[in-house]
């Protein structure tokens, strides 16, 4: 029976001394708390000289609680005293004081350039699209008109990811261009077509002028009576409004599998102005490829040559963002090694 009232007592004394630890605001007033419970004359001393009282029966059990009651309050002080002499001098609120700004970081350079060039072709109607980085070499190369035997299909141009070939869809590789988004957007079957394909592609390259992983812009139009006129004033209008109204493009005489005719784009030095310099060719900077789509790459894409054409053109995203007045990036790499420093400056 005794027992029972020295356990509530116990208990009484243990909340209370927890709850006046952890409401304590300095040193000396835990100082206080423990002299309070824990002191000569302090509560948890004094219910242990009861102990004595008890019957032999009674005495383990009461003799072991008040140990853990005491273990307990002496644990909270040192927990609190540490709390306390990490805390810094107590501070009115002030709530007129302006706040903390966070950190803003900033969109890396790369992704800067892709949404600019989106915004571009927007009001033209094209529509954003991306399609898989880890490819079908069916789509890549085959369905583009490109022969079995062709130097980019070596494993020293191009990524294999499973060499075993699929009896109809090939190797799987990852994508070189975003080229091999044009068929997976015709077999979608949707006339006319206006796509914008940006995404990562992969070469085995890697100097102050390339890396492994770079960025294209794919342009695909097809569509009723699409010439090379077309091809032309949309190239025009994306110079113009990437580069500034005072550049000018020219298209020369190319090849390329799965355009014909094709032609590869070039766009005057933003430096001279196509008047010619130490930087550039005779005043031209040559940005990329483009040309008529391929019959048989329409009828790969389930379209009939015979009704509809199109043309399409893809452009480095790194390139174009190199060639931009004001930019000058000596090695391309440094865009890819997570260098703050370097990256801030955008
Ligand atoms: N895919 C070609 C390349 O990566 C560029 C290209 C795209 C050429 C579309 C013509 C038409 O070099």
């Amino acid at each position: 029976m005794y027992n029972k009232i020295m356990e509530e007592e116990l208990l009484r004394i243990k909340n209370n001394a927890v709850s006046l630890i952890l409401d304590a605001t300095s040193p000396k007033e835990l100082e206080e708390i423990r002299l309070q419970f824990l002191g000569k004359n302090g509560e948890v001393t004094q219910a242990m000289k009861e102990l004595p009282k008890l019957t032999p029966e009674e005495k383990p059990e009461a003799g072991r609680l008040s140990n853990e009651v005491k273990t307990i309050i002496e644990d909270a002080i040192k927990q609190k005293a540490l709390g306390l002499s990490h805390k810094k001098p107590s501070k009115r609120l002030d709530i007129t004081e302006p706040g903390i700004k966070p950190h803003l970081g900033n969109l890396h350079l790369i992704t800067q350039a892709i949404r600019e060039i989106t915004e571009i072709f927007k009001p033209l109607g094209f529509t954003k699209v991306r399609y898989p980085e880890i490819e079908w070499d069916w789509y890549a190369f085959e369905s583009l008109n490109f022969p079995e035997s062709h130097p980019a299909r070596d494993d020293w141009e191009t990524f294999f990811i499973k060499e075993r070939p699929d009896p109809k869809m090939g190797p799987i590789i990852l994508t070189p261009h975003t080229s091999s988004g044009q068929v997976r957007e015709l077999q979608k079957g949707n006339m006319p077509v206006k796509m914008l394909n940006i995404a990562k592609c992969y070469r085995r390259q890697s100097d102050v002028s390339h890396t492994p992983m770079f960025h294209q812009f794919e342009g695909l139009v097809v569509g009723k009576n699409i010439s090379v006129a077309d091809l032309k004033g949309t190239l025009d209008y994306f110079v113009k409004s990437y580069f500034g109204e005072k550049r000018t493009s020219r298209i020369r005489p190319y090849h390329f599998q799965f355009t014909e005719p094709s032609f590869e784009v070039d766009v005057t030095c933003g430096v001279c102005l196509g008047k010619g310099c130490k930087l550039c060719k005779a005043g031209w900077l040559e940005m990329g490829g483009a040309g008529m789509v391929h019959p048989n790459v329409l009828k790969n894409g389930g379209v009939d040559p015979e009704k509809y054409t199109g043309f399409a053109f893809g452009w480095g995203v790194e390139r174009v963002l190199m060639m931009k007045e004001g930019i000058e990036i000596d090695d391309l790499r440094l865009l890819y090694s997570n260098d703050l420093d370097f990256l801030k400056q955008f």
